[in-house]
């Protein structure tokens, strides 16, 4: 590997082989999504906990100090709205020198297997590929799967994992779900977990980040299950504990419970 590529993989990659990536990006579909109306605010008490943030170019312009920033992906695809015809049918929105000037570690890309727009999608991760090694940028492909979130089982997203590591995706962002091990396996890049919507308890989140870090992934790339829980310096502090500590799920609401009642900064 090339030292430029190098370099930005051990930003993401931290020296024990973990990380954690804060996503804030979801509004490039979704619009001032609950919580993330004004991402600078969202990010403020977080951002420190992070190792990388996720984010297009206008939040990381209008909303990330760049004196105080961490390893930035760069959020490259979209094009797509929650009130449009097809969430899948994304294209390239930012040029891979744009991404140079805000010296970014990684650009990251969906991809939309099964879709109408698979095609479109996968070539469009191959010309990203093509571009980013040409400059030592990796990139990391997001397994989307839009509004069907029941698409989430071992089988489709060791598929879409597969598919996007064969295409050059340097790290794979996906959903965690049940024999997690199918899709690490058969993936032969590093896997990172996404939480999807913000579910009922903190344990459910720390059980299957455990599981899925069990299970071979490298950490996760975590936003709505971190920045819209009402306690999310608790939330992140957990999650970081599971990855980088090895703690476990109960050591990790243990911790979220502390911070969250004061009795642990
Ligand atoms: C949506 C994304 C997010 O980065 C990804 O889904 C992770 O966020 P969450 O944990 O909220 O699902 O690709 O734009």
């Amino acid at each position: 590997m090339e030292w430029g590529m190098a370099n930005r993989m051990a930003q993401l990659i931290q020296s024990d082989g973990r990380c954690l990536f804060l996503p804030i990006d979801h509004g490039y579909f979704q619009g001032p999504t609950r919580k993330l109306e004004q991402p600078r605010k969202t990010l403020e008490p977080i951002v420190q906990y992070a190792d990388a943030v996720f984010v297009t170019r206008g939040v990381l312009r209008s909303s990330v100090d760049p004196d105080k920033a961490k390893p930035i992906i760069l959020r490259v695809s979209g094009g797509t709205s929650m009130v449009g015809k097809d969430l899948a049918n994304e294209g390239i929105t930012t040029s891979m020198e744009e991404a140079i000037r805000l010296n970014v570690s990684a650009v990251g890309i969906s991809i939309f297997v099964g879709s109408d727009y698979e095609k479109e999608s996968l070539l469009n991760l191959s010309k990203l590929v093509d571009d980013g090694e040409k400059y030592g940028i990796p990139v990391m492909a997001v397994t989307a799967v839009g509004k069907e979130l029941e698409k989430r089982d071992a089988r489709y997203l060791a598929l879409c994992s597969r598919i996007a590591a064969e295409l050059g995706a340097r790290v794979v962002k996906t959903y965690w779900c049940e024999n997690f091990d199918k899709v690490t396996q058969g993936c032969p890049v590093p896997v990172v977990m996404a939480g999807g919507p913000h579910v009922d308890t903190e344990l459910e989140v720390f059980e299957f980040v455990h599981d899925g870090i069990q299970k071979g992934a490298v950490g996760v790339n975590l936003g709505r299950n971190v920045w819209q829980n009402d306690h999310p310096v608790a939330m992140i502090k957990a999650l970081r504990a599971i990855i980088h500590e090895n703690a476990t799920p109960k050591e990790a609401q243990e911790i979220y419970d502390s911070v969250k009642s004061g009795k642990q900064e």
